[in-house]
């Protein structure tokens, strides 16, 4: 499926072992659609030949500033020519050149003169990585909006473990892929966020232990990506994630009302709120007084369905999560059939490791189409990143099949 059709991107190759596996992550970019430009160091060329991207690409392969081909603004044109520019793999070298705006080869000029997206997936020995100076360099790029992919931990081919080792292909592929789906365009996502309150009293209410945190670190991870997003927040102590408009609620039927306006004119609804399933029949409006030894009887009602209620609008890609303790699985599908969702995410909160009010969670995305993708444990950081990228490959897959259609059409 070419959901990368039209996009260009200019990959840049530096001198470290991993530089075989950018063929690889050229391969994956061409079968999506996408136009790449190889740039690459003097040193990256021990490491593989032009000749093998050059094929790979069907493109001329920079390497070198001052090539007699070169008419004194390769470096230029690759920088302007590029939608997204990515380093893949980027030694400690190239990121401390970057993070000090050095210019001496083809490849770092490019990028200095680049406005595209810049993306670097750090590999290198595991002693190289955590040296203070490349610790330093590589939160310099962050502060600057730099993607950083990976790196992972393992062997690494000079014998030691440790963490270093680029990303595989594949997940370099799957983040770049997102970024790229959802840049530059104005897409709506709304998400719900965090327990909601039923009062009982003026000073009472039904609620649950949700921290939010997932749903903000959702939100976040969307605005990221280039959704325009909307976060419909249950009473939670975390403040607004940037880029975000965050709108707070009490009730469940606040949360719907805010939820449904919200979503009638959105692309993508994520309904991570933990919503009261029941709310006090009546609410008193003065304390209720104790009273000796008799008890007290709580009359409850249900509360409205918010995500079966918004998933039957049109044209809503509408995605649950489904949090339980036990039959987590045959819950969730369940849940994804009975509420009409195109995806869910099932993930186990009876661990303290990854359950409500912990900074990491492991999931199972489940797609429609009953596809089952696990995701082992991460921050929730990282798996609200997942969750959006996969969301975003759905939607551009499912905007490419459509097209095809159309076009067997005529
Ligand atoms: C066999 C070999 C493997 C290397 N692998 C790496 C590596 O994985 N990561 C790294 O940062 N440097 C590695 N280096 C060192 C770089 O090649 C060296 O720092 C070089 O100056 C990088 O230049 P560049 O950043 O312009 O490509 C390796 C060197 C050799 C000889």
């Amino acid at each position: 499926m070419e959901i990368l059709k039209g996009k260009k991107i200019l990959l840049g190759i530096t001198g470290g072992i991993a530089a075989y596996k950018s063929c690889e992550l050229v391969r994956l970019w061409q079968k999506a659609g996408a136009d790449v430009m190889a740039v690459m160091t003097p040193a990256a060329v021990n490491f593989i030949t032009p000749l093998t991207l050059a094929s790979l690409t069907g493109r001329e392969v920079l390497t070198d500033t001052f090539a007699a081909s070169n008419t004194g603004i390769d470096h230029i044109r690759a920088a302007r020519w590029a939608d997204l520019a990515v380093i893949a793999p980027a030694t400690a070298n190239t990121i401390a050149k970057i993070a000090c705006g050095i210019a001496d080869n083809l490849l770092t000029s490019a990028v200095l003169a680049s406005r595209a997206p810049l993306v670097v997936a750090p590999a290198m020995n595991c002693a190289m990585y955590e040296n203070a100076a490349t610790q330093n360099n590589l939160r310099i790029l962050k502060e600057r909006g730099i993607a950083l992919v990976g790196p992972d931990s393992g062997y690494q081919a000079c014998g030691d473990i440790g963490r270093g080792r680029m990303s595989e292909p594949a997940e370099i592929f799957r983040q770049t892929a997102s970024m790229l789906i959802a840049s530059g365009q104005n897409r709506r996502m709304v998400i719900t966020a965090g327990p909601t309150e039923e009062p009982i009293d003026p000073v009472r209410c039904i609620t649950n232990r949700s921290s939010g945190k997932m749903g903000y670190a959702l939100a976040q991870a969307a605005a990221v990506r280039g959704w325009k997003v909307k976060l419909v927040s249950g009473p939670v102590s975390l403040p607004d994630p940037v880029g975000v408009e965050t709108v707070r609620i009490r009730t469940a039927s606040e949360m719907l009302e805010h939820a449904w306006r919200e979503a009638r004119d959105a692309e993508c609804f994520i309904g991570c709120a933990a919503v009261a399933d029941f709310k006090p029949s009546s609410v008193s409006e003065s304390k209720i007084k104790k009273t000796a030894n008799d008890g007290f009887k709580l009359s409850l009602t249900q509360n409205p369905d918010i995500i079966k209620t918004v998933a039957a609008l049109d044209n809503l890609f509408t995605v649950g999560f489904a949090a339980e303790t036990d039959d987590l699985l045959v819950y969730a599908r369940h849940k994804l059939q009975s509420k009409n969702l195109d995806m869910i995410i099932a993930n186990d909160v009876s661990s303290p490791l990854t359950g409500f009010n912990s900074d990491d969670n492991e999931a199972t995305i489940i797609y429609r189409n009953g596809r089952e993708t696990p995701v082992p444990k991460m921050s929730k950081e990282d798996l609200a990143l997942r969750i959006i990228d996969a969301i975003n490959c759905e939607l551009a897959e499912t905007a490419a099949l459509s097209e095809s259609e159309e076009n067997g059409r005529q």
